[in-house]
């Protein structure tokens, strides 16, 4: 299948973090927190799908701990940047033998960026719990970034939302 069927089978539509996305999945039942607003669902699901022309998953941060599975395609890059301020690469895809992962954890308020950089897309799940809500997600803005992680920032300008 071609990127393009993935998106019309699966009613993918952009994603403002870069890519495509469908959420398929809000639980019914919420919980209260300690966040704005308080209730948010328990879990969400997403597929999440990073194309040869919308290859770059920017640098965003949430709230909630998020787990990704890899389901199609080529493989696709995470950089993260831990709550101590460590850089993490990490490759969620299938090929075991040179190190990829086909799960893989995004705690809560690490950094996370995205990328796939060869191949025509790349397709993967994201469970987040508690749910999506984007007043959990903080998008990077580069001054911020540059004055929090002066070290990382030749590794993170490429995938600061400009
Ligand atoms: N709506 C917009 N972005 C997202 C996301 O990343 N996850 C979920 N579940 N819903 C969204």
């Amino acid at each position: 299948m071609s990127k393009q069927d993935w998106i019309e089978k699966l009613s993918l539509v952009e994603h403002i973090e870069g890519g495509y996305f469908c959420e398929i999945y809000r639980a019914a039942e919420e919980i209260e927190t300690l966040r704005e607003g308080s209730a948010r669902s328990m879990m969400t699901s997403i597929y999440y799908l990073l194309t040869d022309d919308r290859p770059i998953d920017h640098l965003h941060q949430n709230k909630s701990d998020i787990m990704h599975y890899f389901h199609a395609g080529f493989p696709i890059t995470y950089i993260l940047v831990d709550l101590m301020g460590q850089l993490h690469k990490i490759k969620l895809g299938l090929d075991l033998t040179k190190g990829e992962v086909p799960q893989l954890l995004v705690p809560k308020g690490y950094w996370k960026a995205a990328v796939l950089e060869s191949g025509e897309y790349g397709l993967l799940g994201e469970s987040v719990a508690p749910g999506f809500d984007f007043r959990d997600m903080t998008i990077a803005k580069a001054e911020e970034i540059q004055a929090q992680f002066p070290n990382l920032w030749h590794e993170l300008a490429a995938y600061v939302r400009t």
